[in-house]
């Protein structure tokens, strides 16, 4: 599996704060190899970057971090939604249920997920802690969800 990492971040893509995100994802994914990027929160940038890993590097996965609350500059879903084929809304529906038992705030989270051809797009929030809580919810299915993806059908039972 090739695995893209995108943290979403005006302050990270200036080198003002250090992005613990993104390797918080690395540590927690399992993949033969990583693409990595720190873009700002610019629609075009993060939908640019989102197509670059799938349709150029081949990522199977693409996940990225930040940018899905309620400021005015968190525009990530806007940015995963323009780029993606279909959405699949259980994934975000169920990581936000799951994470509201945590911390009611995960409610204020407008993340999405998707996918692109063959590639499974999702957002997950900014925070470390928030990428650990639900990368736990989420990471089970991921495998079901790329078979059923790459050969089109398969048995689900
Ligand atoms: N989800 C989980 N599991 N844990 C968290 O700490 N933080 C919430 C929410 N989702 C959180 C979470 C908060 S405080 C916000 S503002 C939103 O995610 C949006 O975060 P983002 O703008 O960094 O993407």
């Amino acid at each position: 599996m090739r695995v893209g990492i995108i943290t979403v971040s005006d302050k990270g893509s200036k080198g003002e704060r250090e992005d613990l995100s993104g390797p918080a994802i690395k540590e927690i994914v399992k993949a033969d190899a990583y693409e990595y990027a720190i873009v700002p929160d610019e629609q075009k940038e993060i939908s640019g970057k989102i197509r670059e890993f799938t349709d150029k590097k081949s990522c199977d996965l693409v996940l990225t971090t930040g940018g899905t609350g309620l400021s005015p500059r968190d525009v990530t879903p806007e940015a995963t939604r323009a780029v993606i084929d279909r959405e699949i809304p259980g994934i975000a529906e169920i990581i936000r249920s799951e994470s509201y038992k945590i911390k009611d705030r995960a409610m204020l989270s407008r993340a999405i997920a998707g996918s692109r051809r063959k590639a499974l797009i999702i957002n997950l929030p900014g925070s470390p802690r928030a990428v650990k809580e639900c990368l736990k919810v989420v990471l089970p299915v991921i495998p079901h969800a790329l078979e059923v993806l790459e050969k089109g059908s398969v048995e689900c039972g």
